[in-house]
């Protein structure tokens, strides 16, 4: 699968987000990460459907990858999707029914996921490996950008990676928190091919150069 680099706007500057947006992408991105905090299931609150409908209208027609820190999660799915989100992922524990929420999000067109925490366990693929489009390794605890690395996300990548395989499916696994240019190539080796980054990128002056770098790090 070709790598994705997916540029958090976390750490935009969102009095500024449609033309960050635009330059992070003419810069070499490949999918809008967009981070939805609820100041509930994570302690931090950030923005919704009508910032990503706002992106839309605004031009931007790459994919927009919506990861929700939000509980509850079902009843904000139409409303993203309606405003233009391409994959939709949630955390397990957030929601009441995981196999509905996963049919609401395909329902309406998305791409489904699931989210895992550095803490939650991987049984909650069980049963949903056929009904799931992507895997999201976070390697921070959720609810801020700017983050360390978590060292233990190189194992459970490896775990996740051999189960993708044994499965037969094209699941994307996508890891977020602390990804940069010196640990994106061990996070590369590990399994991961989709990988966001906040900090790393909107905190540097030139988009272009980190995120070649990236590219560097993980085609060898
Ligand atoms: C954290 C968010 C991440 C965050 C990553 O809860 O899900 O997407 O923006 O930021 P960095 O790359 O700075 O760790
Ligand atoms: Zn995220």
């Amino acid at each position: 699968m070709q790598p994705l680099i997916a540029p958090s706007i976390l750490s935009a500057d969102f009095a500024r987000l449609g033309e960050e947006v635009e330059e992070v992408l003419n810069a070499g991105a490949d999918v809008i990460h967009f981070d939805v905090m609820d100041n509930h299931y994570v302690p931090n609150l950030t923005i919704g459907p009508m910032v990503c409908k706002a992106l839309r209208d605004y031009g931007i027609t790459a994919p927009i990858d919506v990861h929700l820190m939000v509980k509850p999660v079902d009843r904000i799915i139409p409303d993203f999707a309606a405003a233009g989100a391409s994959i939709i992922t949630f955390h397990p524990e957030a929601s009441e029914h995981i196999d509905r929420t996963l049919q609401t999000i395909k329902e309406h067109g998305c791409q489904a996921g699931l989210v895992f925490n550095p803490a939650t366990p991987l049984h909650y693929l069980d049963y949903v490996m056929d009904k799931i489009d992507v895997i999201l390794l976070m390697s921070v605890n959720p609810g801020f950008g700017g983050q360390s690395f978590l060292p233990s996300t190189l194992d459970k990548l490896r775990q996740v990676k051999a189960r993708i395989k044994a499965s037969g499916r094209e699941i994307r696994l996508q890891v977020d928190g602390g990804v940069n240019v010196n640990n994106i190539g061990e996070i590369a080796a590990a399994g991961a091919d989709m990988f966001v980054a906040g900090s790393a990128i909107f905190n540097q002056q030139d988009y272009a150069e980190v995120i070649q770098q990236m590219r560097q790090q993980i085609s060898m």
